[in-house]
């Protein structure tokens, strides 16, 4: 796949598929996060890796503990809501609440979760760029994320 396509095609995924991401995907897919531009080369940056479904059940009630946080405050109105379209904003959040809720789901399912740690990144300037180049080589590699 080229850079184009790859950056025409990447999009964000919560429904993907539970095979296992071998360790040489994974590890493409790193090598090439860390090659993202960052300020000064401090790459000041940690990746952690998760593929074991025993940690994937101890993290899965966090995660749904989060969720039901961003539920209150989308309901509290923490979020900004654009003032032209407030139906369509209703109508995005709704796909988002039933996206996420499958997530949650399905968690234990999800085969490789990636943390992603900033150092001292103010604002993610530093950090975004490795993060999307983590997209979009996990879409070369055909891995959803
Ligand atoms: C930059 C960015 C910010 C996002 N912020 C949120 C967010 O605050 N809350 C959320 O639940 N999802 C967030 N998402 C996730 C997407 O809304 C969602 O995963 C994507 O639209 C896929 O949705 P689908 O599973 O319904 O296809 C964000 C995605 C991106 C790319």
């Amino acid at each position: 796949m080229d850079v184009r396509e790859a950056l025409y095609t990447t999009r964000m995924m919560r429904r993907m598929h539970p095979d296992a991401i071998p360790l040489e995907v994974q590890a493409r897919i790193l090598d090439a996060a860390i090659r993202a531009p960052n300020g000064g080369n401090t790459q000041r940056w940690h990746f952690l890796t998760v593929d074991n479904p025993d940690t994937n059940a101890e993290l899965a009630p966090i995660y749904r503990r989060c969720r039901q946080k961003e539920y209150e405050d989308m309901a509290a109105g923490t979020f900004a809501v654009p003032l032209e379209n407030p139906e369509g904003h209703a109508a995005t959040m709704r796909q988002t609440t039933k996206s996420a809720d499958f997530l949650v789901k399905h968690f234990t399912e999800i085969p490789l979760l990636l943390f992603v740690f900033a150092i001292d990144d103010h604002g993610g300037a530093n950090i975004y760029p490795a993060i999307w180049s983590t997209l979009l080589a996990a879409r070369v590699e055909g891995v959803a994320a």
